[in-house]
């Protein structure tokens, strides 16, 4: 009995650490009342923005949601124009994505009043994301990033629950056999049915030998503990994690119609990919090259010519009309990773579809690729590189030659002047 009170007693200080970290876990993020954001949401903030898709501002379910750092957040929310004056690298960026749109200063809404709409936007989304995807307007990002602290708090609470039960399994358990042990020594010399008493002695034993058996219980323990483990560890990795994700764009243009089906080669429209570092989305004039005279009735078309200024009948452009179509970005590394485009399709000859995925049967693009640290190192783990007949390569052993002959060599002569190892 000692042995197994004392496995119990080991046993439950790791449910109450795990118990622990579950509220640990659900602290990290949700602390706000969603239902008063919801409030607060619904007064100031859906003049400019939806949730799910993008209107003077960002969409602001993902990008809420993918923001991690919360203070960063209040502070922009509060007042993003002192963080803009302030050229807060962040901020300034977001300006100028949203060509310099400014946005309300809320100087009187609260650090708690901010947190509430923060866990509005976070749960709304969330369950957007949940519901079924007929509605493509609803779903948005229909697979995109779910945030972790859900899934999290599920597992751990299931784990605790199967910890429970397990206790109280062993201590009906114990309660028996030591219910047993008495009846045996106390009633067995002159108990009649010695069958069934020995039966029910036999099946105590064995029982007793394998709740006994350290090794076994603590086998148990390790399992749940590994299994609660690996989960919390995955869906944290996953965090951030955008693949799948799938806006609706401004314009139903498919890349399925122009590079699938009309085989227009990627370069035409992305020519940036094969130059520098950013593949560059075509500006709306590579489509006029066109829908100048394609498809001129349909109103998708319309859009393209109202973003330009132009008059299909008088066929003139009048720039003070034009405004920009605002392309939602699918892909989009964070800015402390360097990604340079022409590195990879140039130099190392990769086609856009082993990162992209087939685009050229996608109607809206979605993205194919995780885009983690994890899935470029590991590319770069298994990519043998094929030097012979590359430039690139030319260049370098010529350099390594100078070097070994012990000759001069320049930043420019290792492309120290090329735009894009300066320029973004
Ligand atoms: C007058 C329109 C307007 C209102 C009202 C407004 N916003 Fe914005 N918001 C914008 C614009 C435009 C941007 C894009 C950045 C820029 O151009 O300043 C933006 C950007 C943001 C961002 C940054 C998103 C990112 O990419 O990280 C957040 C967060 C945000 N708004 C939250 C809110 C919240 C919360 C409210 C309500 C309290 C609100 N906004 C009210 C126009 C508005
Ligand atoms: C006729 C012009 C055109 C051609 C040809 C074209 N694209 Fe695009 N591409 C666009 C436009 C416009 C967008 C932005 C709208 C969108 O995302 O659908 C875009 C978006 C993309 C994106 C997503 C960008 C983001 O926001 O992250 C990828 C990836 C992409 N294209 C890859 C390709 C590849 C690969 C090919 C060749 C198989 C190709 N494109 C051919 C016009 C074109
Ligand atoms: C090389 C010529 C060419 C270029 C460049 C081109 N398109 Fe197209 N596009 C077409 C043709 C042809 C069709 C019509 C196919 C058909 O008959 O259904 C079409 C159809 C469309 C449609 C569907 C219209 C509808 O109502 O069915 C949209 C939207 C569209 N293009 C958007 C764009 C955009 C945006 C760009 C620039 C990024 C672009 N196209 C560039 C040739 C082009
Ligand atoms: C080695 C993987 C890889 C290859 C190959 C690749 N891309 Fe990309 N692409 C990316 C990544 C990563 C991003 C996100 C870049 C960022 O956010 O800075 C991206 C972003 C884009 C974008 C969004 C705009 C931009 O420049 O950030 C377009 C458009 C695009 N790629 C088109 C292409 C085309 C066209 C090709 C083929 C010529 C291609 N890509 C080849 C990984 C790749
Ligand atoms: C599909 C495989 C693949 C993926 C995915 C990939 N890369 Fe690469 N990368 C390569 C290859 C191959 C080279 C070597 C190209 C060459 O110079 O010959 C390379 C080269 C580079 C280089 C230049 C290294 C040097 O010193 O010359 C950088 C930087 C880089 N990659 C960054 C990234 C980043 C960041 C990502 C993820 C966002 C990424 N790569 C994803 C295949 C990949
Ligand atoms: C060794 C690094 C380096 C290289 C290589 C480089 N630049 Fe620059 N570039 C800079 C710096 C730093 C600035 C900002 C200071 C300035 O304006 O002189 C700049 C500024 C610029 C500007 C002015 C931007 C503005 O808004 O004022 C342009 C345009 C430009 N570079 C284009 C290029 C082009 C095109 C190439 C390739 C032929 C190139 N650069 C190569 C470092 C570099």
């Amino acid at each position: 009995m000692r042995n197994i009170s004392l496995i119990l007693k080991q046993f439950s200080r790791s449910v109450l650490l795990i118990a622990g970290l579950a509220v640990w876990g659900f602290s990290a993020r949700a602390q706000g009342d969603a239902a008063k954001g919801e409030a607060l949401f619904k007064a100031k903030c859906t003049a400019c923005h939806k949730i799910e898709s993008r209107m003077t501002g960002p969409a602001l379910g993902p990008t809420i949601t993918s923001e991690t750092d919360d203070k960063w957040l209040t502070k922009w929310i509060q007042n993003n124009q002192a963080l803009i004056t302030a050229k807060d690298p962040k901020a300034v960026k977001i300006y100028n994505e949203y060509n310099q749109a400014a946005m309300t200063v809320f100087t009187e809404l609260s650090d708690g009043d901010v947190a509430n709409i923060i866990a509005y936007v976070r749960a709304d989304w969330k369950t957007m994301q949940a519901a079924p995807k007929g509605d493509p307007s609803k779903t948005g990002g229909a697979t995109a990033d779910s945030g972790p602290s859900n899934l999290v708090i599920f597992g751990l609470l299931g784990v605790i629950v199967i910890a429970f039960i397990i206790i109280l399994v062993l201590n009906r358990v114990i309660a028996t056999l030591e219910r047993l042990l008495l009846n045996r020594k106390g009633l067995l010399p002159e108990v009649a049915e010695e069958d069934t008493t020995k039966a029910a002695a036999e099946r105590a034993a064995t029982f007793k030998k394998l709740l006994k058996n350290k090794k076994l219980v603590f086998f148990f323990l390790l399992s749940f503990t590994i299994a609660g483990a690996s989960w919390q560890w995955t869906t944290l990795w996953n965090t951030n994690v955008h693949t799948g994700y799938q806006p609706v764009q401004p314009i139903k243009y498919s890349h399925q119609l122009h590079a699938g089906t009309m085989k227009i080669d990627c370069q035409y429209c992305h020519g940036g990919a094969y130059k520098s570092k950013n593949a560059t989305i075509p500006s709306l004039n590579v489509c006029m090259n066109c829908h100048k005279v394609v498809k001129t009735e349909s109103p998708e078309i319309h859009k393209i010519y109202d973003a330009l200024g132009y008059d299909p009948q008088t066929q003139k452009y009048d720039t003070t009309k034009a405004r920009p179509i605002q392309w939602i970005r699918v892909h989009n590394l964070p800015d402390l990773a360097y990604f340079n485009h022409s590195q990879h399709v140039k130099v190392g000859g990769i086609k856009c579809q082993t990162c992209h995925g087939p685009i050229e049967t996608m109607q809206e693009v979605k993205q194919y690729s995780p885009l983690t640290m994890k899935w470029c190192i590991q590319c770069h783990k298994r990519t043998e590189v094929n030097y012979k007949g590359n430039a690139y390569y030319d260049n370098m052993i010529q350099v390594h030659d100078r070097i070994k002959r012990g000759e001069k060599v320049t930043a420019a002569a290792l492309g120290g002047i090329e735009c894009g190892k300066c320029h973004y």
